[in-house]
């Protein structure tokens, strides 16, 4: 049975506005998996001063909603301040858009993580914390089990193909429990880093494969 998308939705999907990467990003977020195909990336430009996104942009490889979704929320957040954009949820994106089937909302939900994760990552990066917590090896885990486990479509934690990590003067270690030649190592390890590079007081991630 066709899924009914409303005529916006589908306006949304066949011509999504900010399509595309933007280089030298001041933050970058992608939520979903780039090995299984459901995956959102955001890119964030954002005046130093005013602390206003000048320019955002997506990739995705979802669905028509997931398309949709990117499309309307990179609309919103242009020309917000970081905290008026990480008020635009799943909710405001579903109202724009008039309603997306209920089937489909964890796509919308992906597309919001994803500018939500960039936005955290710029505040990461930029000093603006309101709690510097120092990154503890419960953080590296709880922001790696959203990464992930493309042989199982699961996360790399809950798939226990990450068990174990290591945080010392600013240097994260990731244990892999894969051989470096898997199809998937070089993918997984580059989705490890971009999770877990940004951490305010991260300045380096190894990620060590079995049998290295
Ligand atoms: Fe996977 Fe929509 S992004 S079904």
């Amino acid at each position: 049975m066709a899924i009914p998308y409303t005529q916006k939705v589908l306006n949304h999907f066949m011509h999504p506005h900010n399509v595309g990467k933007i280089k030298n990003a001041d933050a970058q977020a992608t939520e979903g998996s780039p090995a299984c195909g459901d995956m959102v990336k955001v890119y964030l430009k954002v005046d130093s001063d005013t602390k206003v996104i000048t320019d955002i942009k997506f990739e995705s490889y979802g669905c028509a909603s997931n398309i949709a979704t990117g499309s309307i929320i990179t609309d919103l957040a242009k020309n917000k301040s970081i905290e008026e954009a990480k008020a635009i949820s799943w909710k405001t994106a579903n109202d724009e858009l008039g309603g997306l089937p209920p089937v489909k909302v964890h796509c919308a939900v992906l597309a919001v993580d994803a500018l939500r994760t960039a936005i955290e990552n710029y505040e990461h990066q930029h000093g603006l914390l309101k709690h510097k917590i120092p990154t503890s090896e419960e953080i590296v885990m709880k922001r790696l089990s959203r990464v992930i486990n493309p042989l199982a479509g699961l996360d790399v934690v809950k798939t226990k193909l990450v068990q174990k990590c290591n945080i010392q003067n600013g240097c994260a270690t990731i244990y892999l429990e894969l051989p470096e030649d898997h199809q998937f190592a070089g993918n997984i390890k580059n989705e490890i880093i971009e999770r877990i590079e940004p951490l305010w007081d991260i300045h380096k991630v190894i990620v060590i494969f079995r049998g290295d």
